[in-house]
């Protein structure tokens, strides 16, 4: 992903996530982007003009009425001298004057005097996320032809609080704008994905069950980026908490048999990415009417049975898709391990995590892979779900390519 000799306007807001953009103005860089600052006051409560400007190697832009900035590039110019704008953090004030096209800012003002592609990363408490004023203006920007991405899913900057609204990751910002703005590079346009995600549940009876741990967060992630690479992507879900992600076809199921009958439908595909970690075994019998406690005959017995692996029938389908990655989270021996499944299951790679509980990969937001294949083994470093998320999407079409030639 490249954004050479793009000129990108970063719009900082006055948020917590404002942190982040540091970050993104490295990002942007690294990809051959040149990067414009612009910060509200708001944004200057949290970092300074004097680091964002280090790290885009310019003058970082405040004030509307500054003579100088006004004589040197003006606002006019530099809503103009670009080739996109990005905001973030957008905060829910941010969103709610650009929606009404308030100008009495320099960030206003120039959003409301650009003609060029807009992406909004928003970034705010849930409730702020959630309230139907919010949800009107994102609604206007979305009519308008602003683009948005985030926000996530996750634990906020408040103590105790977690919920949708914390500012998407910045690789996960550069991808999004690269794909805005080249909209031609799109490795996986015409391709078809599927992607497994979240857990089952597997019924007792109606009102019990077995199910593994798994939030959805890494599948889902997988899913989005897999259909920011241009890919036509459906989405199975086991059970999960987290919103079915943008662009992507989600269909949900509760049992490992619902979710290898979806697979099946979704077939034939380009890519499968089975992330659902897939509850291994089913009781033999599921109870209609919900099991008595009966004290006197003690804790009745569950018989289990094996219940279909999808990842090893889609491995050994005939209509095997050219590329089927698998998952293994393992507590330990994690190399040996993904390596034995790489071929028990038929699949071209196996991303490995370790999922000690002390590691916090379980339904936490980073997460640290190894990629097994047939030509060894490669480890990544740690990083956000959404950015091992977006690694991934480049890897799959990379190989998805060279399969194809053969
Ligand atoms: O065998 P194990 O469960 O460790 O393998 C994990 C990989 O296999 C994951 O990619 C998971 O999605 C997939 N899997 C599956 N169906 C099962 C069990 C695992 O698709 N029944």
């Amino acid at each position: 992903m490249s954004l050479n000799a793009k000129r990108i306007l970063l719009i900082i807001g006055g948020g917590i996530a404002a942190y982040k953009c540091l970050d993104l103005i490295r990002r942007l860089r690294e990809r051959g982007a040149a990067v414009r600052v612009i910060m509200t006051a708001g944004a200057q409560e949290f970092i300074t003009p004097l680091a964002a400007g280090a790290l885009a190697a310019d003058k970082v832009f405040t004030d509307l009425f500054s003579r100088e900035d006004e004589h040197d590039v003006g606002h006019i110019r530099l809503a103009r001298d670009c080739d996109a704008i990005v905001v973030a953090p957008a905060t829910a004030d941010l969103m709610a004057k650009m929606a009404n096209g308030l100008a009495g800012d320099l960030a206003g003002a120039v959003l409301l005097a650009s003609d060029r592609p807009v992406l909004v990363a928003p970034a705010m408490n849930p409730a702020m996320w959630a309230h139907p004023a919010t949800r009107r203006n994102v609604e206007t920007l979305k009519r308008d032809g602003v683009r948005f991405i985030g926000p996530e899913a996750g634990e906020m900057a408040e103590r105790n609080e977690a919920g949708v609204g914390r500012m998407s990751e910045p690789l996960a910002i550069a991808e999004a704008l690269s794909s805005i703005l080249d909209g031609g590079e799109k490795p996986l346009s015409g391709k078809r994905a599927v992607v497994t995600s979240g857990p089952t549940h597997e019924p007792i009876d109606p009102v019990r069950y077995i199910a593994n741990r798994s939030s959805g967060r890494q599948g889902h992630a997988i899913a989005a980026a897999l259909a920011q690479l241009g890919a036509d992507v459906t989405l199975i879900s086991g059970p999960v908490t987290i919103p079915d992600p943008d662009g992507v076809a989600t269909v949900h199921v509760e049992t490992a048999r619902a979710m290898m009958e979806a697979v099946e439908a979704a077939l034939p595909a380009d890519i499968a990415v089975m992330v659902a970690a897939v509850a291994d075994w089913r009781t033999e019998a599921d109870s209609r009417q919900k099991i008595k406690k009966q004290a006197s005959e003690g804790p009745p017995a569950l018989t289990l049975v094996e219940n279909p692996d999808i990842l090893k029938a889609v491995g050994h389908h005939r209509q095997r898709p050219a590329l089927v990655v698998g998952f293994a989270a393992e507590t330990e021996n994690v190399i040996a391990n993904a390596e034995a499944k790489l071929a028990r299951k038929g699949a071209d790679i196996i991303v490995a995590n370790d999922v000690q509980p002390e590691k916090g990969v379980m339904g936490g937001l980073r997460n640290a892979v190894h990629i097994v294949t047939a030509d060894g083994v490669e480890d990544w470093p740690e990083s956000g779900k959404e950015e091992v998320a977006a690694q991934l999407a480049r890897l799959f079409a990379d190989r998805l390519a060279s399969a194809e030639k053969g």
